[in-house]
């Protein structure tokens, strides 16, 4: 039993049993390998990190939007959950199925009151999910032939507002509310303290999910056409518009490019002075072999076959730090207002608040121009922090979590693992969070990710080191057969890729002894995921690059 501080043995009694649990979910937002983040976000700072615990070695399972809600909320694997790419036909009917019956809905089983409050799932956002008690996803842009902010428009989003009893009927009506103006950091952060204070009055625990979309590419659309982007971004046309575009949807002149959030007017200027800051990796290969995906693309939209980044295209990722950096000052905002709306409530002692993001970012590292999807560490490494009642404050941990095993720890402090339907995938940390965590050697010393879109195929296993604690190695292995691995002991940045065509004896040995384990944990299920395979299993499921399948709302596939 963690420690319970006293006050709350005074709460009714399902309060003591049951911490309540508020878990924040940003967009896009890295694990902080430019070490910029804490100057940026004090509340992040004073609160969770000095005042909780961080996990250093947090990494997405897949590290694109959809795939990593879907697989976050079942507790699985995208090989068990079967969305494995944003707002393609086979994704989306294969979570159409599962919806339903996902962490929410285990802890409204356990007697929690639940919300989900934010971005959805990529093509799915005109669905209202069961499970939770509030449901205020952000929707889709098309609902019953009529045309809605949605998702990707911080100042003139659209929002389900609807509420369901215990067995899931609807109370009242299911309405869509127009943010004409209203900046989303603004009122998700009123609509979790809203939640909080129905908990409290229902007299139930509470798990609130709550996903911004900040700091994700978006538009600053108002609600007045005219408005549109004149006085907002005097730069819009010099920063949006691509004077060579190509792109994968036949664009032709006008081309958008996607990396920037907007920021709200208190902070949107405040970061002008800043540069995207260029690391060892930025426009440049690793030496060693470059897979053929990576060298053919350059970047992930596929706008400069020539891979970036020239000073153009410097300029525009300059522009995007800077309101990526002004989101990321918003989003602290909101966290400020959500903490500050607990301690008011004296809640802060009996809530476990956790805070992570469901993919990492780069900006130019690797000649990618802006993105995720790939499997170096600064798409697949996030940012997570957990504080709560009994936590210790200001210390790290170096366990490779996952966020499947973020879900294994909010189902077992909540009592809601007995109601998930299939064995989860992900590993319980609760232990860690008292002041004697296991070793990595009693837990799991090693993370594993996966990815399934056509020559974007591939799976990662990376190792921490047991003395250390810091990363040991990062092997990739991508559907063109190719091998990347990284010793990020010496090499942060993975610059020298000593696997590839002509491998060091290092290299040779990782490929030797993991291609075959990446093959077994690409078909894991349950507690299988979380034991290295012994070496010398044979290969029993290689790695064909996938074809996803159709896309669907092609208007906004490039949200991812
Ligand atoms: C999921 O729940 C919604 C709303 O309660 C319902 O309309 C839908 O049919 C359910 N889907 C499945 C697959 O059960
Ligand atoms: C804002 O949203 C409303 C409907 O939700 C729409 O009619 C209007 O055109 C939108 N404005 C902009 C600038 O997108
Ligand atoms: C992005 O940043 C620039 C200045 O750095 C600013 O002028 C512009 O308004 C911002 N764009 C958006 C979409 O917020
Ligand atoms: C990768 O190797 C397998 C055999 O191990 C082969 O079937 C497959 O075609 C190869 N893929 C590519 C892209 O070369
Ligand atoms: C590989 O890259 C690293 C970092 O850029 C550099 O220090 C090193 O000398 C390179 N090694 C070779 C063999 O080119």
């Amino acid at each position: 039993m963690p420690c319970v501080p006293f006050a709350l043995l005074l709460l009714p009694a399902v309060v003591a049993r049951a911490p309540n649990i508020l878990f924040v979910l940003a967009d896009d937002l890295d694990f902080d390998y430019k070490q910029d983040r804490k100057a940026i976000m004090p509340h992040l700072r004073e609160r969770l990190a000095d005042g909780g615990l961080e996990f250093v070695n947090h990494v997405a399972v897949v590290p694109v939007c959809g795939p990593s809600r879907t697989s976050l909320l079942a507790g699985r694997y995208p090989h068990n959950v079967g969305y494995v790419a944003n707002a393609r036909a086979p994704s989306v009917a294969a979570w159409s199925k599962l919806q339903n019956d996902t962490l929410g809905r285990w802890m409204q089983r356990a007697g929690y009151h639940t919300a989900f409050l934010g971005k959805y799932i990529n093509g799915m956002e005109c669905d209202v999910p069961a499970g939770w008690h509030h449901w205020g996803g952000l929707t889709c842009t098309r609902l019953h032939g009529e045309r809605l902010g949605g998702t990707y428009n911080y100042l003139n989003a659209s929002q389900w507002r609807a509420n369901f009893d215990d067995a899931g009927m609807l109370l009242g009506e299911k309405q869509v509310k127009i943010w004409g103006n209203v900046h989303q950091t603004a009122y998700l952060g009123e609509q979790t303290l809203e939640q909080v204070e129905i908990a409290v009055a229902k007299r139930r625990p509470f798990f609130v999910h709550v996903t911004p979309l900040t700091v994700h590419g978006g538009t600053c659309e108002g609600p007045q056409p005219e408005e549109k982007y004149a006085f907002w971004d005097p730069y819009w046309e010099r920063y949006n518009y691509d004077p060579t575009p190509v792109g994968p949807y036949g664009e032709g002149k006008g081309t958008v490019l996607t990396g920037s959030p907007c920021p709200t007017r208190t902070h949107a200027w405040s970061y002008n002075a800043l540069r995207n800051p260029h690391l060892p990796s930025w426009a440049a290969f690793a030496n060693g072999t470059v897979p053929k995906h990576i060298a053919a693309e350059g970047n992930p939209h596929g706008l400069h076959a020539r891979g970036c980044c020239d000073a153009w295209e410097a300029d525009r990722q300059d522009f995007v730090y800077r309101n990526r950096t002004a989101a990321a000052r918003d989003l602290d905002d909101m966290l400020g207002v959500i903490l500050k709306g607990l301690d008011k409530m004296r809640l802060s002692d009996s809530t476990f608040v956790f805070f992570s993001s469901d993919n990492g970012f780069h900006l130019g590292e690797h000649r990618m121009l802006f993105g995720k999807t790939k499997p170096y560490a600064t798409d697949v490494r996030l940012p997570m922090y957990v504080a709560g009642p009994g936590l210790p404050r200001g210390e790290t941990r170096p366990l490779p979590t996952t966020h499947l095993d973020i879900t294994a720890t909010i189902a077992e402090l909540g009592g809601a693992a007995k109601h998930a339907p299939h064995p989860l995938d992900g590993l319980s940390f609760k232990a860690a969070l008292g002041s004697a965590p296991p070793a990595l050697s009693e837990w799991r010393d090693f993370s594993f990710s996966e990815f399934y879109v056509n020559d974007n195929t591939w799976r990662n296993i990376r190792l921490i080191d047991h003395a250390t604690g810091q990363p040991a190695w990062a092997f990739h292995w991508w559907c063109s057969n190719q091998s990347e691995v990284y010793r990020e002991a010496d090499d942060p940045f993975q610059m020298a890729n000593v696997g590839g065509d002509d491998p060091t004896p290092f290299g040779r040995s990782i490929v030797r002894r993991y291609l075959p384990a990446t093959e077994v944990l690409g078909a894991c299920v349950g507690g299988a995921c979380n034991r290295m395979p012994p070496a010398g299993t044979p290969s029993a499921n290689p790695l064909p690059c996938h074809d996803p399948g159709e896309l669907l709302h092609v208007d906004e596939a490039w949200m991812d």
